[in-house]
């Protein structure tokens, strides 16, 4: 990853990833709190927080050190970015259990709505000059019956070449690699855009210091994301990731499946093209 002045600080995708998602979160409905549901989930968690201290022997310093941390986190707007890398993934097992669909992954914090609608065949919007080995993935939106489903949509985004997504790092035009790309009359899609570069979570920030302080690598392999809707379906959201990538193994978000991997290869002009097929479950 580069470090040029405009590299977007952890602040900046901090804050603007808490802002994103409390514009696509919505409120919550008062009077719809559901005490027994509370009570269980977070009873829950601190028995097993009360138990990691009991089984580490945390001591005081360390305790008042995570407080310290925890503000930290807030003050820097980076509890989407927290909470996306280190727990989304169970979230989505969990989600996994009733689908019969492609797999899901983490939806993560960059997902902005309301990008360019696009007829297949599609390029994704790119600055004139956009780096990157040209990419192009076609295949069928199927219902899990065999349908072929017209009119579906395939909400993408991804980083740039440099590991750097639109929305979340100012040097970038606003929808940069991202569209709806809409399926043919036969369910069918075609998106040309460009292979991303593995993503970086800020090292400047609560979250990429706590992944340093635990030795831990702050990478995610090289991932495009994903959300695809036909009427009466259920939405599925997920990643493709790409064959022999760095960081595959590894993932520091716990977020790739095996099924979830592109083998792109070369057409001959160095462009290079994969099919992937994404079946959605009935609502
Ligand atoms: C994070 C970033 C991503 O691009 C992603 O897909 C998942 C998580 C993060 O910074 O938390
Ligand atoms: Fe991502």
């Amino acid at each position: 990853m580069s470090t040029t002045e405009t590299a977007p600080t952890a602040a900046g995708s901090g804050a603007s990833a808490t802002e994103a998602f409390r514009a696509s979160s919505g409120g919550r409905a008062p009077g719809q709190v559901d005490h027994e549901r509370v009570s269980t989930v977070v009873g829950a968690v601190l028995k097993g927080i009360h138990q990691a201290i009991r089984d580490e022997e945390v001591t005081y310093p360390e305790f008042q050190a995570a407080k310290e941390y925890l503000i930290e986190v807030g003050e820097g707007g980076e509890w989407p970015l927290l909470l996306d890398v280190l727990v989304e993934h169970v979230v989505e097992e969990v989600a996994a259990r009733t689908q019969t669909c492609t797999k899901g992954s983490i939806l993560g914090p960059y997902y902005l709505p309301d990008q360019a609608r696009l007829d297949t065949p599609a390029t994704l919007p790119q600055r004139p000059d956009e780096q990157g080995t040209p990419l192009v993935l076609s295949g069928e939106v199927r219902s899990t019956d065999g349908t072929p489903l017209a009119r579906a949509e395939l909400d993408m985004w991804q980083a740039d070449e440099q590991g750097y997504y639109s929305g979340f790092a100012p040097h970038l035009p606003d929808g940069n690699l991202r569209g709806v790309v809409v399926t043919d009359d036969q369910g069918r899609f075609e998106i040309s855009t460009i292979q991303p570069a593995p993503y970086q979570i800020p090292t400047d920030g609560p979250t990429g210091g706590l992944l340093e302080a635990a030795g831990w690598h702050p990478w995610r392999p090289a991932h495009l994301h994903l959300m695809v809707r036909a009427p009466g379906h259920r939405t599925v959201t997920t990643q493709l990731y790409f064959d022999g990538g760095e960081w595959l193994d590894s993932d520091v978000a716990s977020a790739t499946k095996p099924e979830l991997v592109l083998k792109p290869a070369d057409r001959g002009d160095g462009t290079f093209t994969v099919r992937y097929d994404f079946t959605l479950d009935p609502a």
